[in-house]
C-alpha cells in the first residue's frame, strides 16, 4: 500500500529534571511519555494539547534538540536516536522548524537577507554571495516578500510578515519536514488565515510533509491530514482529522472542540464539555488515565488502568469509555 513513512516516532519519551533542593529533592518532568505515531511525505500531522502537554517538547525531540529519553525516530528508515550531533547536522537540512514568535525568533540586529540565508551559509557553505542572493530572491519571492525587504530588519514588520521571513529562513534549505510550532499563535486573529493559507500552498509546492502544532484545535481544522491530541505528554486520540472532527471519541478530545466557537444553534448540536480544573503536575507518574481527575466520564477502572491505543470508528482512542 504506502511506501515507508518519512518519520516514524516509536514509543518515545522525553523526561526532564527538574528542580530540586534539599527538602524537595529532583523531580522527573514526564513531558513526552511513550508517544508513537507515522508521518508519511506530503502529510500533514496536527499535533494538538492544551499549553504544557509536550507539544514544544515533542518537535524538538524529534529534531533532536532535547535529549529522547526513551524510544526511537526513524526517519527515512534511519534512527535518529542513535546519531552523534555531528551525524545529526547533514540531517538536519531536510528538518526545518518555524517557531512561534516571529519576531522575537529573528535576530533583530540581522538584515532580513542575512536571516533567510543564514541556514545557507551552515548548510551550502560552497555556495559564493552572488549564489546566495539569488537563492534568497527566490525563496522570498515563492514566500510573497517583496525584493526591497532585504535590507531592512524585523521589527520593521507586523507579524504576519516576520512569520514569512522565519517561513522563508526555514524554505530556503530545501527541507522535506518542516515543524511549526504554534506558527499564528501569536499573530492577529486577521493575519492566521493568510499563514495557514500560504503554508497549505507551500506544502502542497513542495511536497512537504509537515507536523502542525497548536493549542487551538480550530487553527488546525483546516490544514490537517491526521490529527493527534496530547494531554500531559501522552496521545489520546489520533487518526484522520475529519473523522476526529467530526465524531470526536476521547473526553478530552472533545472537551478541546468545545470550547471551539461554532455557528451551531440546532437542538441535536453536540454538548459542551467544558474543562475544569488545572492540569495536573507532569511531575506524575499515572498508573491509570492521566485525563482521570478532569474526566466527566472517569470510573474507578480509570485510576488504576492506564488506557492504551485502541481502535474506535476509523481511529485509535486511549480511553476506557470511549464515545460521541
Ligand atoms: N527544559 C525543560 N526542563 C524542565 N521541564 C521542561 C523543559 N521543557 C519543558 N518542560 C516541561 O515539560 C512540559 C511540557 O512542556 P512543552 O513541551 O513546552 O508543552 P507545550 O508545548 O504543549 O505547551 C511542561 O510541564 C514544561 O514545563
Ligand atoms: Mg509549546
Amino acid at each position: 500500500m504506502s511506501a515507508e513513512p518519512l518519520l516514524t516516532v516509536d514509543r518515545v519519551s522525553v523526561h526532564f529534571r527538574a528542580g530540586g533542593n534539599l527538602l524537595t529533592g529532583v523531580s522527573l518532568v514526564r513531558a513526552v511519555e511513550g508517544v508513537s505515531f507515522t508521518l508519511q511525505q506530503g502529510e500533514t500531522l496536527s499535533i494538538v494539547g492544551e499549553s504544557g502537554s509536550g507539544k514544544s517538547t515533542l518537535a524538538r525531540a524529534i529534531l533532536r534538540l532535547v535529549p529522547v529519553t526513551k524510544g526511537s525516530l526513524h526517519y527515512r528508515g534511519e534512527n535518529l536516536v542513535t546519531l552523534s550531533q555531528d551525524q545529526m547536522r547533514p540531517r538536519r537540512r531536510m528538518m526545518q522548524m518555524v517557531f512561534q514568535d516571529p519576531i522575537a525568533s529573528l535576530s533583530p540586529r540581522r538584515t532580513v537577507e542575512q536571516i533567510i540565508e543564514e541556514p545557507l551559509r551552515v548548510h551550502f557553505p560552497d555556495l559564493d554571495r552572488a549564489e546566495r542572493a539569488q537563492r534568497v530572491a527566490e525563496t522570498m519571492d515563492a514566500i510573497g516578500l517583496l525584493p526591497d525587504m532585504r535590507n531592512r530588519y524585523p521589527h520593521e514588520f507586523s507579524g504576519g510578515q516576520a512569520q514569512r521571513i522565519g517561513i522563508a529562513r526555514a524554505l530556503i534549505v530545501e527541507p522535506e519536514l518542516l515543524v511549526a510550532d504554534e506558527p499564528v499563535s501569536a499573530l492577529d486573529v486577521s493575519i492566521q488565515a493568510q499563514v495557514l493559507n500560504l503554508l497549505a500552498e507551500i506544502k502542497q509546492a513542495r511536497s512537504l510533509s509537515l507536523l502542525f502544532i497548536s493549542h487551538d484545535l480550530s487553527v488546525v481544522q483546516h490544514v490537517s491530514d491526521n490529527l493527534m491530541v496530547l494531554y500531559l505528554g501522552h496521545v489520546m486520540e489520533v487518526g484522520p482529522a475529519g473523522t476526529i472532527y467530526s465524531r470526536p471519541q476521547n473526553p478530552y478530545t472533545q472537551a478541546l472542540l468545545s470550547a471551539v466557537p461554532r455557528m451551531d444553534f440546532s437542538a441535536d448540536r453536540p454538548k459542551r464539555t467544558r474543562l475544569t480544573g488545572d492540569l495536573p503536575s507532569p511531575t506524575l507518574e499515572h498508573v491509570g488515565c492521566p485525563f482521570a481527575s478532569r474526566c466527566p466520564r472517569a470510573q474507578a477502572l480509570c485510576s488504576t488502568d492506564k488506557p492504551v491505543l485502541t481502535p474506535v470508528d476509523g481511529r485509535e482512542v486511549a480511553c476506557h469509555f470511549p464515545g460521541s
